[in-house]
């Protein structure tokens, strides 16, 4: 699935009219790439991966998903492509944390309408995928950081996206846990998935293939 950006800009409602998030950025990715967005605060890092990732829209210039033109896309079809072909992995984890980690991975798949035993062996199988064997009743509270970022990965994966889309996954993990995180992902690269991943990290960035640098809403040359 190829990602084409032209242009795009983005002004936040109640924001300041003057400061747009997005001033223009073009760029493209293939499908398969392993692409950093690098930059300091505020320069519409976060911004730019949820208009990428269909949880917002840019207020001008144009976002094509595998050469469609978003902005014509239905309500229906900006969430289906969510749920099926994008896969989101947030700094803080966004589990439910009243819920076992097996139940926090299946929940997409019963979003999808999956078969009730199919999920759970699914959900099993994508815990072990990310080391997770024999924790699966644990709720993310009895988890280590490291550990809830493995289950929001195997959550991500749940629907076997095309696209794994995340913001700083690393930013709330020691180093040792880091290392593990973007190995998961390198892995999932290597085995075909497009991965998109916003790093304040320097030393996680340069080790892309891909990176792209921001300041205030442009792309850096
Ligand atoms: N929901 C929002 N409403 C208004 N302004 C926002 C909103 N989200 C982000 N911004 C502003 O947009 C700019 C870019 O923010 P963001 O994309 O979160 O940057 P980054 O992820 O690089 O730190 C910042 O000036 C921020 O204050
Ligand atoms: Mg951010």
């Amino acid at each position: 699935m190829s990602i084409t950006c032209a242009d795009l800009a983005k002004v936040y409602e109640g924001g300041h009219a003057g400061w747009p998030a997005l001033r223009g950025l073009s760029f493209s990715v293939d499908p398969g790439e392993f692409v950093t967005i690098t930059g300091p605060s505020g320069c519409g890092k976060s911004t730019l991966l949820n208009i990428i990732g269909l949880l917002d829209e840019p207020s001008g210039g144009r976002y094509s998903l595998n050469g469609r033109d978003t902005a014509t896309l239905s309500d229906q079809e900006r969430s289906d492509l969510r749920l099926q072909e994008l896969g989101f992995v947030f700094q803080a984890f966004h589990l439910l944390n009243r819920m076992s980690a097996i139940d926090n991975v299946a929940l997409p798949m019963m979003y999808a309408g999956a078969d009730r035993a199919e999920m759970r062996e699914r959900a099993h199988a994508l815990l072990a995928k990310v080391g997770l064997k024999g924790k699966e009743r644990k709720t993310p509270l009895e988890l280590s950081g490291g550990e809830r970022q493995r289950v929001a990965i195997a959550r991500a994966l749940a629907n076997s996206p095309k696209i794994i889309l995340a913001d700083e996954p690393t930013g709330n993990l020691d180093s040792a846990s880091s290392r593990e995180i973007m190995d998961l992902l390198y892995g999932l690269n290597a085995d075909g998935m497009t991965v998109i991943m916003v790093t304040h990290d320097r030393e996680l960035a340069a080790r892309a293939r891909r990176n792209i640098r921001m300041r205030d809403g442009r792309i850096e040359p």
